[in-house]
């Protein structure tokens, strides 16, 4: 795992003393609202609809056992008692202080972390697969070109002032993990014929009110040449993005309005001057790096049986099912914590479970962690001899629901209960469908389906990835739901396909059946919802939804956080 280096220490101190001086200044009216606004989303502090928001990053979702105590810690002293884990990686606390943000950011410095460039029009966390390092199809570890990504790109003067926000995930397995396809750069770690390592480049995909799948510029890009060419497309994006409209303004719309092949073109000519400079990468310079993400003293073990050995468990077989994936190293697991207990809005963790996490990966899993960008938590080297002891304990502290991957496994923005940009609520209508399809038996019969809910266009909760996405609508100042099937997230990523009218929200549970049914009644055997839907087209769901009227359902967890 990364380290702070001296200088990376003293970056981060000096940028909390200028924001303890900022704050000062703000508080005393020295500075207006208009002034300190820009300063402090440098530091990630937003305003929210009911307090300042403060944004974290983790790097690549990688997290240390303190880091993780340290969010325990900010939740308990300045939060409400918990966090929200982002499909950014990131995690964001709701109940700020303006006060407080410098101590917050000063407590955070002192496990190495911070909120610098988590907002504004710069490169965001950088972000990875949350089984990079133990996954068994990983072809390279992404986690050292992740985090040479980061350091490069953290306080890059030339990208300071984007056009917009710019977003760079990095895949180094043979399935992505990392939704590569709708992110403004989306790199994947590939062979060329040689057997030399480099990267299929993507770029121009992004979600947002224009989701378009990113366009592969170069099948394959030597490794060493990473920043140099990340560099090239940044300088055509700098150059010719949109400054003028910021609706317009992300490199997807450039790609799309130059073409691919032209924007292609203008690439590689700019990186005529810089290939070979200055930034390209060393062995020295990767081994460096390297070193910081070498393999945990993992033990030689054999392979344990552990489902055959608590047949007569169901619910922990459940369990192993859903929330338990291969490792690499014989002997070894990778355990999914999942956040989306019905009753809790998604990705929401207490103080108590953090600090509980954070214990368990000490106990369990080298004293690391990971977040995934489905909102959940990862134990990424857990002995499969302790697979069961620790189970028992998730399970006691609400972590062990087996939903991995299926319905109730949603990912879901904050919606109008945080938001200010929210449309329409989006927690209550995934606690809605949780409560309604709480039955964990239909859910491993349903299979593998992603439900993603965003509160705005906007598309935080990436609805539309989602096999039913779900896209809160503002109609007359009421909030209505529009519904679309088909999207889908990974190698075979595709935007889904609104299905007609948008629904009220006491309708939503009633929707997803129907949806449902229209599957179990057309799916051929192992097919999985999306691919259903796929087969099939929008045409026999929308007409099974909107066959007869839709009674409202009851009201869940509304107004939870009123
Ligand atoms: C409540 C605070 C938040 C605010 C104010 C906010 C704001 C925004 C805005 C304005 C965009 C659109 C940017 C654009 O297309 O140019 C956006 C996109 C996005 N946000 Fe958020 N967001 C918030 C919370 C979250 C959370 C909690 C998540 C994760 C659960 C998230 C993940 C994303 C993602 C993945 C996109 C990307 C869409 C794309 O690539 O086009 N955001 N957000
Ligand atoms: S999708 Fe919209 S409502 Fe949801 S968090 Fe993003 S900006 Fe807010």
């Amino acid at each position: 795992m990364y380290r702070y280096d001296q200088y990376d220490h003293l970056i981060v101190r000096e940028r909390i003393a200028q924001y303890r001086g900022q704050v000062e200044r703000r508080l005393n009216d020295e500075l207006t609202e208009a002034e300190f606004l820009p300063l402090r989303l440098q530091n990630g502090l937003y305003m929210q609809r009911h307090a300042y928001m403060l944004r974290i990053a983790v790097p690549y979702g990688l997290l240390s056992s303190s880091q993780m105590r340290m969010f325990g810690h900010i939740a308990r002293k300045y939060d409400r008692g918990y966090g929200h884990f982002t499909t950014r990686q990131n995690i964001q606390f709701n109940w700020i202080e303006l006060e407080q943000t410098p101590d917050i950011l000063a407590d955070l410095a002192s496990v190495e972390m911070h909120a610098i460039q988590t907002s504004g029009n710069c490169i965001r966390n950088i972000t990875a697969d949350e089984y990079a390092g133990v996954a068994l199809d990983e072809i390279i570890d992404p986690r050292p070109y992740a985090e040479v990504l980061r350091q490069w790109s953290t306080f890059h003067p030339e990208f300071a002032a984007l056009p917009r926000k710019f977003k760079v995930a990095i895949n180094g397995a043979v399935e992505d993990r990392a939704a590569i396809a709708v992110h403004d750069i989306g790199l994947t770690v590939v062979h060329n014929d040689e057997g030399e390592i480099g990267f299929k480049v993507m770029v121009g995909g992004g979600m947002g009110r224009t989701p378009i799948l990113g366009s592969v510029v170069r099948e394959f890009l030597p490794w060493r040449h990473m920043l140099t060419y990340i560099e090239a497309v940044m300088r055509v994006y700098n150059s010719y993005g949109r400054r003028d409209n910021k609706y317009k303004a992300r490199i997807k719309i450039l790609v799309k309005a130059m073409g691919v092949e032209e924007f292609t073109r203008q690439v590689e000519e700019e990186w005529v001057d810089l290939k070979d400079s200055a930034s390209t990468l060393t062995d020295e310079e990767m081994a460096r790096v390297a070193a910081y993400f070498t393999p945990p003293a993992y033990e030689t073990l054999p392979n344990i049986d552990v489902r055959a050995e608590h047949a007569d468990n169901k619910a922990f077989g459940n369990w192993l099912t859903r929330n338990v994936k291969a490792h690499k190293v014989p002997g070894y697991s990778v355990v999914l914590l999942s956040l989306k207990k019905t009753g809790v809005p998604p990705g929401d963790a207490t103080a108590t479970q953090i600090d509980f996490v954070a214990d368990l990966a000490d106990r369990y899993s080298f004293g690391e962690l990971r977040v995934t960008h489905e909102q959940n938590l990862v134990l990424a080297d857990v002995k499969q001899s302790a697979l069961f002891a620790l189970w028992q304990e998730a399970k006691a502290h609400g972590l062990a629901t087996p939903n991995i991957g299926l319905l109730t496994d949603i990912i879901c923005c904050p919606g109008g209960d945080f938001c200010s940009l929210a449309n329409a609520k989006s927690i209550p209508i995934a606690a809605a469908i949780a409560e309604r399809f709480d039955d964990i038996d239909y859910q491993h019969d349903i299979g593998e389906i992603e439900l993603n809910i965003s509160g705005c266009i906007n598309a935080c909760g990436h609805h539309h990835v989602g096999s039913i996405g779900v896209l809160g609508v503002d109609k007359d100042g009421s909030e209505w739901y529009q519904v679309s099937i088909g999207g889908a997230q990974g190698n075979n990523a595709a935007i889904g396909k609104i299905i007609g009218p948008s629904f009220s929200a006491l309708q939503m549970p009633e929707v997803v059946d129907r949806l449902l049914q229209v599957y179990v009644r057309e799916r051929h055997e192992d097919e999985r919802f999306v691919d259903t839907a796929q087969r099939l087209g929008i045409a026999p769901f929308k007409e099974h939804v909107y066959a007869t009227p839709i009674k409202a359902g009851q009201l869940v967890g509304e107004d939870h956080y009123a």
